[in-house]
C-alpha cells in the first residue's frame, strides 16, 4: 500500500516541480514497499541510493529556479533542503555500514518531511514562481 499518494492539494502550480515531486513520492513508496516485502539489504540499498540521488537532483532544480528568479526566501528554503540531506546522508552512512535498518520510523519521517515541505515551503515558492510567470 502506498505510504503517500499524490493529490492536487500537493500541487505547487509549477509543472516541472510537481513532476519531480511525483517521482519522489514514487521512490518513497517504492522504498516502503521493499521494506515491507522483506527485501534484503542490497535491494533496499539500491532504492535508497535512487531516492537520495533524485532528492539531491530535485533540490538542485528548485535552487536553480530560486537563483534564476531571485527568490526572496531562498535562504530559509535551502536551509530545509540542506538539513534533510545531512540527516539522510547520516542515515545512509549508518545503513551502509550495517548499523541501521530501513524502519517504519524512517519511512514515517520521510513521509512527514516530504508532505510538510511540499505543503508549506514548496507551495510558497511555487506561488512566487507563478507570479513571475513560471507555470
Ligand atoms: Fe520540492
Ligand atoms: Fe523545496
Amino acid at each position: 500500500m502506498a505510504l503517500i499518494s499524490w493529490s492536487p492539494m500537493l500541487s505547487t502550480g509549477v509543472q516541472e516541480i510537481d513532476d519531480q515531486h511525483k517521482k519522489l513520492i514514487d521512490l518513497v513508496n517504492k522504498l516502503n514497499d521493499a521494506m515491507h516485502a522483506g527485501h534484503g539489504k542490497e535491494a533496499l540499498a539500491t532504492v535508497l541510493n535512487e531516492l537520495v540521488k533524485f532528492t539531491v537532483y530535485h533540490f538542485g532544480t528548485e535552487e536553480r529556479l530560486m537563483g534564476q528568479h531571485k527568490y526572496a526566501d531562498s535562504t530559509a528554503h535551502m536551509g530545509e533542503h540542506k538539513k534533510l540531506i545531512q540527516d539522510v546522508s547520516a542515515f545512509k552512512a549508518k545503513f551502509d555500514s550495517g548499523n541501521a535498518m530501513i524502519s517504519t520510523e524512517l519511512m514515517n519521517f520521510l513521509r512527514d518531511w516530504l508532505s510538510k515541505h511540499i505543503m508549506q515551503t514548496d507551495k510558497k515558492f511555487g506561488k512566487a514562481l507563478n507570479e513571475a510567470g513560471v507555470k
